[in-house]
């Protein structure tokens, strides 16, 4: 399912993170004094103030500089509990141990971008805004224009037609090397209106004929799948026995990774297609209540952000991790990020 950062990006001016799903994160996390959390997805500290507000402590996490620098303001008024660290979310095991925890008792994960990240055109992540075609969390490494201007088309065939799940991604990626040859791309929305002129708008179309290229671009650029998996192992190697893996995801590639890795974890032994080196070893978690929680209709009324949001939790056992990594939700194969990443000169752009 395609996420709905469009209709974010639709409401025009400044708008603020509204954390979603709140009331049933804190329900599974179970927050509360002396116990400790990780908040590896701060973004406006919705999550983190709430979670502070409990008595607990909170070590959060965002990939994003900005959302450190804003945050400051949240942490002065969590009056010490919230410790804020810029940094992955894959590595929230060793930030939490670098600032003093060797187990904690949850970890939450929001993932996805945050409202600010889509409203700021100068980032790069709406079709809706021009702006430069950037789209790092991090603000760091490749850009979306680097993968859209260098990436061989095939390699681009499956960017787009596996993390977008756009079944025009071929065209979509021919017309994009086709027209890269003569000027390459920069803007957002110089990008968007070939999109739109390439697969066309059918009347009644909810979504933005860009809205699952630019997904797919986003994901790609931040290894958003990569960072869901090793984040969800680092939790297991972090969470003492009874703590709490809380995470809200926004589409179905991310959803399922979630919903496998937890499912994995809670079987004792037996091993799957997935993860044959499973087998013999016991549960690492436990999954009571319902597997998915979606939003209530009021919330997915109040903000259209909540309405693809689905939380899924799981209860830490004693014992070991399981020895099995990110090989066990089996991500797609894709291009590796690392050899878009400029040189200093003007790059290769690749007509394959
Ligand atoms: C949906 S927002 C979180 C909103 C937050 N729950 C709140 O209540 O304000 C997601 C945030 O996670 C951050 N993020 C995404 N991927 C990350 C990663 N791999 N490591 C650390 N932060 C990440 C983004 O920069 C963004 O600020």
């Amino acid at each position: 399912m395609t996420d709905r950062s469009g209709e974010i990006a639709n409401a025009g001016g400044p708008v603020r993170h509204v954390p979603v799903m709140l009331n049933e994160v804190l329900a599974a996390l179970e927050p509360g004094p002396g116990s400790v959390i990780v908040d590896g997805t701060f973004g406006a500290g919705g999550y983190s103030a709430a979670i502070a507000a409990t008595g607990a402590s909170v070590v959060a996490i965002d990939r994003d500089p900005d959302a450190i620098r804003n945050g400051a303001a949240v942490v002065e008024l969590s009056g010490g509990r919230i410790t804020l660290k810029q940094g992955r979310f894959s590595a929230l095991d060793e930030i939490a141990i670098a600032c003093g925890h060797e187990q904690v008792d949850g970890v939450v994960l929001d993932v996805g971008v945050s409202s600010m990240q889509i409203d700021e055109a100068e980032r790069g992540f709406s079709f809706q805004k021009d702006g430069p075609l950037d789209m790092r969390m991090e603000q760091a490494g490749p850009t979306a224009a680097d993968v859209v201007n260098k990436a061989a088309q095939n390699d681009l065939i499956r960017i787009i037609g596996i993390l977008g799940e756009e079944k025009q991604a071929s065209r979509i990626a021919r017309a994009i090397v086709d027209r890269r040859g003569a000027m390459p791309f920069t803007r957002t929305l110089d990008l968007a209106t070939l999109i739109e002129k390439v697969i066309g708008r059918k009347p009644g179309d909810r979504i933005h004929p860009a809205t699952r290229t630019f997904q797919a671009l986003r994901i790609f650029v931040n290894r958003e799948l990569e960072e869901l998996a090793e984040a969800l192992c680092a939790a297991e190697r972090i969470l003492k026995a009874g703590g709490r893996l809380v995470v809200v995801s926004f589409h179905s590639l991310e959803d399922r990774i979630v919903k496998r890795f937890m499912g994995e974890r809670s079987k004792s032994g037996g091993g799957s297609r997935h993860m044959p080196q499973a087998a013999g070893e016991a549960a690492s978690f436990d999954q009571p209540g319902k597997a998915m929680i979606a939003a209530s209709d009021n919330e997915a009324v109040e903000n259209p952000r909540a309405r693809s949001a689905k939380l899924r939790m799981a209860v830490r056992l004693a014992g070991p991790a399981r020895k099995g990594g990110i090989e066990s939700v089996s991500l797609p194969r894709l291009a590796n990020l690392s050899q878009f990443a400029q040189t200093g000169g003007a790059g290769h752009v690749s007509h394959a």
